[in-house]
């Protein structure tokens, strides 16, 4: 019998004096462990090796990880693009099932030990081991994120975790996707035990084989809720709350959960074959296709940050209003010391108490959120800003007032402090024209709200040093969100590209569109709220300024008289005077409940749709970012577009293959 396999790259195994088993995952030069071809055959190498030991001569089998930060981050998504066709993905999902299943049958105990990620195809293994621990370190999360990638688990793990977690707990993490903590996933029973830290792992695991813990499953309770009546009812709420959030004809993953578990939550062995029958073509689909490449479109812009380097960890922001109070905060809460200036300390203090609103909802603890509340400085006079790692200016849209106050900052500043505006429509090149170093300055361009979208636009003006674009990327990774660097031009890349497709919402609605139907058109096309609330919310003054200085709007009608500018000289600037194209009550629009037709609203998407799709195109053209996918990409984390069309570009040529396949058919 074998006690090392040393030919094995992804996995190191050895068998200790007690008799111990370990399968160690360390996947070579990856960050992260995850499930490749490769590392699932080692895996199977391992199997055999316990499999084919003399009676008594392994006790056990521990499944661990050598790396810093997971498990099994969940199956490697770059190998998902051989998996084409259904026949094929049934054939590689084949081989994997019978593995897990022979882990399973293994006569030793087998324990995974769970520091980490543990995630998707990950957390699939480790429920295929007889005793799951973890540990409750802060970056230790188990869940089932599948239909993010338009998915749901497919190595069994739909059956496993109802039997060991019960239907209400295991649907709920599949559904949402999720992450959980330890405490949760144990709560529920996807984890059997804790321990404090990952240097208390392999004790307990060493402890769990000799005493050969093998977890019970689901209790009786849980048991009675995958039995028919309760079932039907459970998928019947499931549906209706699934439906809350996506449409199925966008987003089918989840409702095909619900079907598979509503025939077959109480028979184990035909929901195993049910989950490979509906998981495939799921996997084979567009949508899926589409979601992974938003996947890795993130993945993309994250690159963009340098991997080491520029380590910022205080923040200055100047102007404490709607967007510099919420910048502050949201550094914040990604662990930075923020300190926040205004010339009006009535401003400061409303964006404290609004950040205070924002630690309680996104951290956990009191003592987090006391933490935070200390790391947000109230900073009148500017005494930090000598301190920062980097200053942003968030102040009034006026060339004057920014280049006087760059000029300040650049004094004060200390070497090698990145120094960035929020401007949403000057020209870098002109803010930077009193700075004795115009090279330095950068621009964060955040999108309100900051706390719910995803993209920072990276602006580099003419100038600007690389350096500088460089260590600003690695500050917007650093914070959690996804760095576009898109040259200085008028709207960059998202508003100009939204921007049209607001004031084609404006002409269609000038034309008689009812506001609801052109907001239901949006919804239908995917877009997560539609055009007329969204202006609503976002202001119809900043709306109509926007479009004026992208020379945008109704055409014809002549600017000044379009309605919108009419609206605004109304003062019916919308959510925040209470009405604008809708009449706002208890901070929602009042709508018409009129359905329109399917087919109906489909066309009036497509032609509100159209000019995003144009300008997009266009801006691909100009080279304002680095490629058609970095267009993609940024107008998806801008803008929400239906991630599922895999971006505007991409949807386009999908379409236009689609055309030309229907003309040579
Ligand atoms: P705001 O009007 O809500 O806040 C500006 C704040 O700056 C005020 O509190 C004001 O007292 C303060 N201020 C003005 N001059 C100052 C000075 N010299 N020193 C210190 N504080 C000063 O404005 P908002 O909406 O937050 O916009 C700020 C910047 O962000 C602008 O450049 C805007 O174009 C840009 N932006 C705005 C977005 C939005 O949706 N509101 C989105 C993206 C960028």
């Amino acid at each position: 019998m074998p006690t090392t396999l040393p030919h094995l790259k992804d996995w190191t195994f050895t068998v200790d004096f007690e008799g111990i088993a370990w399968g160690v995952i360390d996947r070579k030069g990856e960050n992260m462990n995850s499930l490749g071809r490769r590392t699932t055959e080692e895996l199977g190498e391992i199997v055999k090796a316990v499999e084919a030991a003399p009676a008594g001569e392994i006790k056990g089998l521990v499944l661990i990880s050598a790396k810093e930060s997971s498990f099994i981050a969940g199956a490697d998504i770059r190998e998902f693009g051989g998996f084409d066709t259904e026949d094929k993905i049934k054939d590689v999902v084949k081989q994997t099932l019978e593995l897990l299943d022979r882990i399973e049958r293994l006569p030793v105990p087998v324990v995974a030990a769970i520091h980490g990620y543990c995630l998707g195809g990950g957390l699939e293994l480790a429920l295929a081991c007889d005793w799951r621990i973890a540990d409750r370190e802060e970056g230790t999360r188990l869940g089932f994120p599948e239909v993010k990638l338009g998915i749901f688990p497919g190595l069994n793990g739909t059956v496993r975790s109802i039997q060991l977690a019960g239907p209400m707990d295991a649907m709920t993490a599949m559904l949402t996707g999720k992450m959980l903590r330890p405490t949760a996933a144990r709560a529920m029973g996807l984890v059997d035990q804790l321990v404090p830290t990952r240097h208390n792992l392999r004790w307990a695991a060493r402890k769990a084989v000799l005493q050969k813990r093998r977890s019970k499953g689901a209790p009786w309770w849980k048991k009675l809720m995958m039995k028919q009546p309760v079932r039907g009812l459970l998928a019947k709420q499931m549906r209706a709350k699934t439906a809350e959030k996506v449409r199925e004809e966008h987003y089918p993953a989840p409702f095909r959960l619900i079907d598979l578990f509503e025939r077959y939550g109480d028979d184990p062995a035909r929901m195993r074959k049910a989950e490979t029958e509906m998981f495939a073509p799921l996997m084979a689909s567009e949508t899926s296709r589409n979601l992974r490449r938003v996947f890795k479109l993130s993945e993309m812009l994250k690159d963009a940050a340098p991997k080491d380097g520029f380590k910022p960890r205080k923040v200055h922001v100047i102007g404490a209003g709607t967007m510099g109070g919420d910048i502050a905060a949201w550094c914040v809460v990604s662990g930075m010391q923020a300190s926040l200036q205004d010339l009006d300390s009535e401003q400061i203090k409303k964006a404290l108490a609004r950040a205070k609103g924002l630690f309680k909802k996104r951290l956990r603890s009191k003592t987090a959120v006391d933490a935070a509340v200390a790391r947000l400085i109230p900073d009148p006079e500017g005494k930090h800003l000598k301190h920062a790692d980097v200053v942003i200016e968030a102040i009034v849209e006026k060339l004057d007032v920014k280049q006087t106050l760059f000029a300040e900052l650049e004094k004060k500043a200390k070497p090698g402090a990145v120094l960035a505006t929020n401007t949403s429509s000057l020209k870098l090149e002109d803010i930077a024209k009193k700075l004795a170093d115009p090279g330095r300055l950068v621009g964060l361009h955040f999108f309100n709200p900051v706390a719910q979208l995803p993209l920072v636009e990276v602006v580099r003006g003419e100038g600007t040093r690389d350096e500088e674009v460089r260590k600003a990327c690695a500050f917007v990774t650093a914070i959690d969100k996804l760095p576009l660097i898109v040259k200085s031009c008028p709207g960059f890349l998202v508003n100009r590209v939204l921007a049209p497709y607001m004031m084609q919402a404006v002409r269609l609605y000038q034309e008689g569109q009812p506001r609801e139907k052109i907001d239901q058109a949006a919804l239908k096309f995917g877009m997560p709220m539609g055009p007329m609330e969204l202006m609503d919310m976002v202001g119809l003054d900043i709306c109509n300024k926007v479009g004026e200085e992208l020379s945008l709007g109704p055409k014809g009608a002549g600017q000044t008289d379009n309605v919108l500018a009419t609206l605004v000289k109304q003062g019916k600037l919308g959510k925040k005077t209470g009405e604008g194209f809708y009449v706002w009550v208890d901070g929602k629009p009042k709508r018409d409940q009129t359905s329109y037709d399917d087919a109906e609203l489909q066309r009036l998407g497509r032609e509100l749709i159209k000019p995003l799709l144009d300008e997009a195109e266009r801006a691909a053209a100009d080279k304002i970012v680095e490629g058609e996918d970095h267009v993609d990409a940024g107008v998806i984390f801008g803008t929400g577009f239906a991630p599922f069309r895999g971006g505007p570009l991409h949807h386009r040529r999908s379409e236009n293959s689609a055309v030309s396949d229907k003309a040579a058919a």
